[in-house]
Parts: C-alpha cells; structure tokens; sequence
C-alpha cells in the first residue's frame, strides 16, 4: 500500500521533541493543541515509533469496531504483561477469544445481581468508620471501597493480615505502572539496533536497582503468593460464593474450557486492578461535579430518597435510579478513567481514507471526542439531563468511557451497578460539604485523577 497519504500531523523535529516535554508537563493540552492544528486524524514518527491519534467518531469505529481483526492492542499494554500476564485485558488472537467466552458467564446480570449484597456490606463497612464533622479524602475513600468490593467479591473475605498485603501490594503495583520512566528508556535505546525497543526498554526497566523496582517485583510475588494458595483452596471445596469459584465452575476440564492455574491468577489480577481504580476515580469526580454543583446534587438527593426504601439499596431499586444513572454517565463523559487507549495494526491499513503504514500505535482520544464541540452542545457543562430519555442525541463512538467493539469493558455493567450502590448508600446515610476550595488538577497517568483528591466534610444525612 502506498503511503503517499499519510494524515497530517507535527513533522519537524523540534516540533516532536516540544511534544514529548509538553506530554509530560499536560497531555491534554498536548492532544488539544494537536487536534486544533491538524484536524481529527493525526500522524507523526518518534525516532522509529509511529503513531496515529484519533478525535473522530467514524475513525474510531473503524479502528475499534469494523476493522478491530486488524489491530492488537498496542504496545503500550506490553509493560503491563509483567503483572497481568496473558490475562483478559492484555492477552490477544484465539488466548483472548477463549478467556472473553469463558469469563462472559462470571459478568451476567445474574451474577452481578448475586455480588450486589457484597457491594452493600462493603460500602456500609466502610462509611459506617466515618464520624460526623470529619473531614476526609473521598478519593482515598472510594479507592478503599472499590477495592475491598472487588477483592472480596472475587476472593471472598480474608483474614484482616490477607486484605492489609494485599491493598499494600496492589497499591505499589499500580504506582510502578503509572510512572513515565519506560517511555524515557524507551527513547534511549531507540538509536541502538535492537529489533524489539519496547520489550527491551521494559526489561532494562526492570532490571534498574531502583528501591521502587524491588518493591514492585516483591510486591508481584506477595500476590502471587496469596492468589494462587487461594486458587488451590477454593477448588479444593467445590463453593460458589463468590468470584473465583465462578471462574473455577466455568473452567471445565476439556480443552475447550480448561484453564490453569496461572491463567486464573492471570485473570484474577486483570479484575483486582482493571475493577478497582477506573470505578473509584468516577465516583471521586461525580462528587467532585456534585458539590460544585448544589442543584444537581438536590436532585440526585430527592431521587435516592424517594426510591430507596431502607437504609441501604436493593437490587430491585437501582433501575429506578435513572437521574442518578444520568448523573454518573455524565461524569464518565466530562472524565472518562481511562483517557485514551490504544491499539497497533498488524498490517496496513485504511483510516478514513488515509494510508496507515503498519505497526503504527493508534491512540483513541477518550477524553477529547467526549468533550468534542462536533459531537456534543455545550461539551465542558456538567449536564446530566443529556443522559435522559429523550435527552441529547451523540454519535455512538463519539462516547466510549468503557471503550467500544470486541475489546469492550467486561466490567461495565458491574461498575454501573457498584456506582449506584455506592452513591444511593452514601447519599441516604451522609450530606457531604465540600471542603476544598478550587477546581482540582489532573493527575494522568494510567487513568484520569484529581491530583489534590477530594476534600470533604460529612453530616448525618437530612432527607
Ligand atoms: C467506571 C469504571 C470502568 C471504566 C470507565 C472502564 C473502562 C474500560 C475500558 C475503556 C476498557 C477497554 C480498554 C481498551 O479497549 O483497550 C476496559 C476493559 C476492561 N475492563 Fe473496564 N472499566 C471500568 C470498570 C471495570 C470493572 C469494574 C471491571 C471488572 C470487575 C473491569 C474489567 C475490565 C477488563 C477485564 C477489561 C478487558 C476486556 C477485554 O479486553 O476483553 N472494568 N475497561
């Protein structure tokens, strides 16, 4: 295929290098100013890396969608390989294709609705240590309870020793995978002839006698450690009360649904990590757009009220929360946890009618479609009625917070479900009064989070 016609984008070198420092101080910034020079579809080479940046809708569903046999994930998922191994998020071509079909039946509506009590006992656990008049981190906060909803969800309750390690070592895990150092190494090596520089780059990576390399790489073996001891004792007993022991039912013993022990704590540490994070910075940003807007939070406070009956959620009385639903819909539009993802294709390919050499790293941008002033009216307001039946209709691709064709999240409705278990729990039992004062900072790196947190007070609910 020719390449005669290549998108547009930044040729010049000094251009590519400002790029790489403005990447690092605002990557949003960097992707805006990009999008407005050279339109939707962007091109560009980094030493031998090329890339394409997509902001386009009909782009998007054709790299994700219609043309998604012609791309892998890209090669910024291989880092994380080191920890999530050949598990779901990561893994590719027929691994991939057997653990979705496999896994499907653990994320049915049925199965979530069994884990709903779980989200409940867990909230309550954790708001219940709050005191009236305090001030704490809602960030920290919804890290805690997402975490502990998903870890006992998927592994049952642990001893209190169990869950401290395992919080400890999950956290040092992500802090490894969110620093920028690899993409610096990678840099570095590219005059060098090695024939794969990404793989090379993580493994120089890994081997730097950093303090926070060991800890991670001792962090990887504690939960190995832990995870499969669990794998051995729960097939050992034949139970279904919780996550795994689903994922142990569904793995039969033929070749068409066995799967090992290192596959299953493959994909227990793809849930752990992949279920936790992106859930707990969107309900930290919806009470972020809550407090800064009182009339929105009134309504979502009149709603719950209304349809939640005890002081606690059923099942039955989520679907009714539909402004609530609206609400978190909004937010993951305004600050989608996962900003941008990426694939690589695996031969040439069209885009649009652009030529795209193959091996080239296609970025999605999440966060800029979303707020895209072609796709959405008033794009940078916090308007959840657009959510309503009947609100603001938007291209379908112009809004993917949970990404979009085969590769979509297998976790979206399970988030959905915590999300307004989570808020309906918290809102009947507290009033939360922000205690912060302006507008927080990004933090990007693996998702989208506000750097300074979320600083609040809380008072007994008043209904
Ligand atoms: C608000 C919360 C969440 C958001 C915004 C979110 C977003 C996403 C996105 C954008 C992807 C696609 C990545 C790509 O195309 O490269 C994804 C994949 C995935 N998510 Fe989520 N996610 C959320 C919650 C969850 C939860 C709660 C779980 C598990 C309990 C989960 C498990 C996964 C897994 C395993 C994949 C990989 C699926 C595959 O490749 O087949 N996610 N998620």
């Amino acid at each position: 295929m020719s390449e005669k016609n290549l998108p547009p984008g930044p040729r010049s070198f000094w251009e590519l290098i400002s790029m790489i420092f403005q990447r690092q101080k605002n990557p949003i910034k960097l992707y805006e100013n990009i999008f407005a020079k050279y339109g939707d579809v962007v091109f560009f080479k980094l030493a031998s890396f090329r890339f394409v940046m997509l902001n386009d809708a009909e782009a998007i569903e054709q790299v994700l969608q219609t043309d998604a046999q012609n791309y892998t994930k890209s090669s910024s998922y291989d880092r994380f390989r080191i920890i999530f191994g050949n598990g779901l998020l990561v893994s590719e071509g027929e691994v991939w294709k057997k653990q979705r079909r496999l896994m499907a039946g653990s994320f049915s509506t049925k199965q979530i609705e069994k884990l709903h009590p779980i989200m409940v006992r867990e909230t309550s656990a954790i708001l219940n240590k709050w005191k009236v008049g305090e001030k704490l981190d809602l960030a920290k906060e919804m890290n805690l309870m997402t975490l502990e909803i998903i870890s006992v969800g998927l592994l049952g309750k642990r001893q209190e020793n169990d869950s401290v390690v395992l919080r400890e070592a999950l956290q040092d895990i992500l802090e490894y995978l969110q620093s920028s150092r690899h993409l610096w190494l990678q840099l570095l090596i590219a005059p060098f002839p090695v024939k794969d520089k990404y793989q090379a780059a993580i493994k120089l990576e890994a081997m730097l006698p950093l303090k926070s390399t060991k800890k991670f790489l001792g962090s990887i073996q504690k939960v190995n450690q832990l995870v499969l001891a669990l794998i051995e004792e729960r097939r050992s007993k034949n139970l279904m009360e919780n996550f795994l022991d689903m994922l142990i039912k569904t793995s039969g013993s033929d070749e068409d649904s066995k799967m090992s022990d290192q596959q299953m704590r493959d994909e227990v540490l793809n849930i752990l990590l992949a279920g936790h994070e992106s859930t707990a910075n969107a309900l930290t940003w919806t009470w972020h757009e809550l407090l800064k807007n009182p009339e929105v939070y009134q309504k979502i406070k009149q709603e719950v009220h209304q349809v939640v009956k005890g002081e606690t959620p059923m099942y039955e009385e989520l679907e009714q929360l539909t402004y609530t639903r609206a609400v978190f819909e909004e937010t993951i539009r305004l600050y989608p946890p996962f900003w941008r993802v990426s694939r690589k294709n695996k031969i040439p390919t069209k885009i649009k009618n652009f030529d795209i050499p193959e091996i080239t790293n296609v970025i999605v941008s999440l966060y800029t479609i979303q707020r895209s002033k072609k796709y959405w009216k008033a794009p940078e307001k916090f308007q959840p009625e657009r959510f309503l039946e009947g609100g603001e209709e938007h291209a379908k691709f112009a809004y993917i917070p949970f990404g979009a064709g085969p590769r979509i999240c297998i976790g979206m409705n399970f988030a959905i479900v915590e999300a307004l278990t989570i808020l309906s729990t918290m809102i009947k039992k507290y009033d939360i009064e922000k205690a912060f004062e302006s507008d927080p900072t990004y933090l990007m790196s693996l998702t989208l989070q506000p750097k300074e947190g979320c600083m609040v007070r809380v008072k007994k609910a008043k209904a």
